[in-house]
């Protein structure tokens, strides 16, 4: 391969220096003051022979005029190694014509003139040339007249004119070899960009700097890469993939060697005037003025993560139901064979295994893949909609949770499939509460690479036969839009799926208006951000008086050819007059991250893998580590690199924030199978928590006292605190599955104390808080309260007296 790439890049050369010398940017050096000479070529040494053997010097002042003036009786003089001149009439047997490019090293005495290089010859001759380039002489005979007074430079790297706070670097070896396997050589920088014609290093670093890099090297004069200055000195690539063919998963045997300027000499394929890198060699540019910082907090501010409880089951779908208790169900076949894919755990019996969980039945149909909320009704019942395959495709499960902490509750799963079921077969579907209170359920598709379900419908099922929506959006991104992430908006319902958003009119579902593309990875624009490229979304916070329009965020996903995991995430203001994207780097690649909105506003982004796409089998490399994502701090300052876990969590898993304030990671069914095959990650049953760094500052949590737990909108609520001068947060009740929270929002209500005496302002309106369940926490500065549920603009569909069919318990209005 570089044998190849040697030639044609000589190639190129001799082609360069066959251009009329016009249409090149040479540097031309004024010639020696003691008489006249040309440069002549590159040469080799002779066959065991010097190929100039009149005379030598060697000292470390070697300059072109010093070795001119040794040679002073002689036709050529020809400088090596940077520091020895020789003499001759005439070139020894074997001493062949080599390219310019290989004179590379510069004189001891003078660093800007080329004084050969290890069995190279920079080598002149007498008399003023004219006519023939070096190039077309034969280099044995030494009979053609060369053109140049000094070796040129050739047009040189892009040094000027670069985008702002950019530098050249230097010229710097690509592919090293890596340490655990010999036969891989790994890229000094991790992201290619595809091949161009128009390749230049303000293109490159304008596409690097984009997207967060501060680093950009070109190669081969039409190769564009973008990494970080770190990546020269370590791999920054995971060296724990489970693939080993992927280069990424190795690290470099050494770090990259760096060369004269003259070694990247390939005309860029965008301007021949200036050259990109060459073969295994980079021109690379470094931005030193990068805004990109993340924060590295140790200690108990980087939060930790701990066992929770060793598990049952490995759960597809968590939520903590409004008694505390948290709900978990799995994919049939996934955990052992006496499972009933359904568990509630009692969190204030964690020390207790038994007491702990309790195994449920009532499950009828596979909740693989549904979608998970908790309902606005009175009782705060859970919903799973969809499934795989036949009749569980169409699946409605419905589960009131009761019991309280340290009771067993009895309720069990409800479902009937016969005669409440979706309209159409839904796998990978999302669900929401509208405005309006009604549940809205969108996409899916039918099975397994079986046909996209590119419509949406309404539960409770309105009257009128087939009241699907037909969405031909979802059918033109098929297969990448599943689970996609829904979220209401004052203006009508926003979607965000695949690489495309937009807002729909909440009544006719019409598109009022369309969102520009998310941008992707750095090389790759279709990169995406829903199943089964899965990355994460959120609804960012909304804060009193709530006239500002609501933020979301994508963090990760991944490209569907190469399967790179993405690396930053992407934040836009829907309802704003012109939405951009802002993309922000991430410390890591994430492939299936779960994102969890905390009681002080920030974002835990957790679990996934480095590499890959969501799937049975289809990542590796885990991202073991939590990143905290701070909307109030400036773009790119807003990550900080937390506390690491020991626990792989790849496919099927979850991230929820608990009352207590911390959040409970679960799941990763990388295989669907318990009995999973060897040598892969396993079926994963314990059940983690991860404190953020606001549990374990050491400050004294407020706690709160409310009696009124059922709230209008626009009223204001009277509440006792411990301390005064508080702030209120409201989480909506999550349904976490694939990257999903479903329902989840963060709102910061006004609230004014007197002493200890609170008062709420509730929100508006259900178009800025939508009807349901609440984690209202108190904050103390960044410190959480112990939350407690609450449930705002009641259940204006009537979900509480639906579905009226036999063996469902319906709490009522
Ligand atoms: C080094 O060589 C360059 C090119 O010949 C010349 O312009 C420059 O003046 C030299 N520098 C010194 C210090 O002699
Ligand atoms: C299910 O079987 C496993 C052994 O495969 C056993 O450890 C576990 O206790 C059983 N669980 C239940 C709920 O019976
Ligand atoms: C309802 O309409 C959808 C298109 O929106 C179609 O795919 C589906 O087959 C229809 N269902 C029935 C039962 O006719
Ligand atoms: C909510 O809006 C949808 C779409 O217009 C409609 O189908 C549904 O019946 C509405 N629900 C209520 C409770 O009005
Ligand atoms: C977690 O791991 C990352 C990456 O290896 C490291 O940079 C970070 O310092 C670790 N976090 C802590 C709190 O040690």
């Amino acid at each position: 391969m570089s044998g190849k790439f040697a030639a044609a890049l000589r190639a190129v050369l001799l082609i360069t220096w066959a251009i009329p010398s016009s249409a090149l940017v040479v540097e031309r050096q004024t010639p020696a003051k003691s008489g006249a000479y040309t440069f002549y070529g590159c040469q080799t040494e002779a066959t065991n022979a010097r190929a100039l053997s009149g005379k030598s010097t060697a000292y470390d002042t070697m300059t072109v005029e010093s070795c001119a003036s040794d040679c002073a009786a002689y036709t050529y003089f020809g400088l090596e190694y940077g520091r020895e001149c020789y003499c001759g009439n005439s070139f020894g047997t074997g001493s062949v014509s080599a390219p310019v490019s290989d004179c590379s090293f510069g004189c001891g005495g003078n660093s800007t003139e080329k004084c050969g290089a290890g069995n190279r010859l920079s080598v002149y001759s007498k008399g003023a040339g004219s006519g023939t380039s070096s190039s077309t002489k034969s280099g044995t005979t030494g009979t053609s007249a060369p053109t140049s007074t000094t070796q040129p430079s050739g047009p040189g790297p892009q040094k000027t004119g670069l985008p702002a706070g950019w530098v050249y670097s230097g010229c710097m070896q690509d592919n090293i070899p890596s340490k655990e396997n010999a036969n891989t050589q790994i890229s000094v920088f991790p992201y290619k960009l595809a091949d161009s014609t128009t390749n230049t290093a303000t293109s490159c670093i304008t596409q690097c700097q984009k997207f967060g890099f501060n680093a950009a090297g070109l190669e081969y004069g039409s190769q564009c890469f973008c990494g970080d200055v770190q990546n020269i000195k370590v791999a920054s690539a995971p060296t724990t993939s489970t693939n080993p063919n992927d280069p990424q998963a190795f690290t470099y045997s050494a770090p990259p060697a760096t060369y004269d300027d003259s070694q990247c000499n390939a005309a860029c394929s965008g301007n021949a005037n200036y050259y990109c890198g060459s073969g295994n060699r980079l021109t690379y540019y470094t931005w030193t003025t990068s805004p990109v910082k993340f924060n590295f907090p140790t200690g108990s501010a980087a939060g930790s993560y701990s066992l929770l409880i060793g598990g049952v089951v490995v759960p597809l779908i968590t939520n903590q139901a409004i008694t505390g208790k948290v709900t978990f169900v799995e994919k049939s076949g996934t955990g052992e064979p006496n499972g009933t894919g359904a568990y509630e755990l009692d969190l204030s019996q964690i020390n207790n295994f038994q007491n702990a969980w309790r195994q449920m039945t009532g499950l009828k149909t596979d909740v693989f893949c549904a979608a998970g909320l908790t309902l606005p009704d009175k009782a705060g019942r859970q919903i799973t909609v969809g499934g795989w395959s036949g009749q569980s495709n169409y699946g409605i499960r419905l589960y009131w949770p009761d019991g309280s902490a340290g009771v067993k509750g009895q309720n069990q799963w409800t479902e009937d499939p016969t005669n409440l079921q979706l309209q159409v077969p839904r796998w990978y579907p999302s669900a929401m509460i509208m405005a309006n209170g009604s549940i809205l359920v969108v996409g899916g598709e039918i099975g397994q690479n079986a046909a996209e379900q590119p419509n949406l419908e309404i539960l409770p099922r309105p009257a009128g036969g087939n009241t699907t929506v037909y969405l031909d959006f979802l059918q033109r991104t098929a297969p990448f839009n599943l689970y996609p992430f829904i979220m209401v908006v004052p203006s009508g319902i926003f979607i965000l799926y695949y690489n495309e958003a937009r807002i729909l009119d909440e009544k006719t579902f019409a598109t009022i208006k369309t969102l520009p593309n998310l941008p992707g990875a750095v090389n790759d624009p279709t990169g995406g951000r829903t199943y089964q490229l899965q990355g994460s979304m959120v609804a960012l916070p909304q804060y009193a008086p709530f006239t500002d329009p609501i933020g979301v965020l994508a963090c990760g996903g991944s490209t569907s050819g190469a399967s790179y995991s993405i690396d930053n995430c992407v934040s836009t203001v829907p309802e704003a007059a012109n939405p951009a994207w802002t993309i922000e780097r991430m410390p890591s690649r994430r492939v299936m991250p779960c994102m969890a909105g905390l009681p002080d506003g920030t974002y835990l982004i957790a679990n996934g893998g480095q590499h890959g796409v969501a799937g049975f089998g289809l990542a590796g490399a885990p991202n073991y580590n939590a990143v905290l994502y701070d909307p109030t701090k400036p773009v790119n300052q807003r990550m900080s690199v937390m506390a690491n876990t020991t626990v792989a969590r790849l496919y099927h898993s979850e991230a929820i924030v608990l009352l207590d304030g911390r959040v409970m990671i679960s799941g990763s069914d990388p295989t669907g199978d318990y009995n999973q095959p060897a040598n892969s990650f396993p079926e994963e049953y314990r059940v983690e928590v991860f404190s953020p760094p606001y549990l374990l500052s050491g400050l004294a949590r407020p706690t709160f006292t409310i009696t009124n737990k059922d709230w209008k909108y626009g009223s204001a609520i009277t509440f006792t605190s411990s301390v005064t001068g508080v702030k209120v947060s409201l989480l909506g009740s999550v349904g976490s599955t694939h990257g999903n929270s479903m329902g989840q929002r963060t709102l910061f209500p006004a609230v004014t104390c007197s002493g200890t005496s609170c008062t709420v302002t509730t929100p508006p309106n259900a178009h800025v808080c939508p009807p349901g369940w609440y984690m209202m926490f108190v904050l103390n500065g960044p410190t959480p309260s112990v939350g407690q549920f609450v449930r705002i603009g009641g259940d204006p569909a009537g979900l509480g007296n639906w579905p009226k069919l036999t063996g469902f318990a319906l709490p009522g209005v």
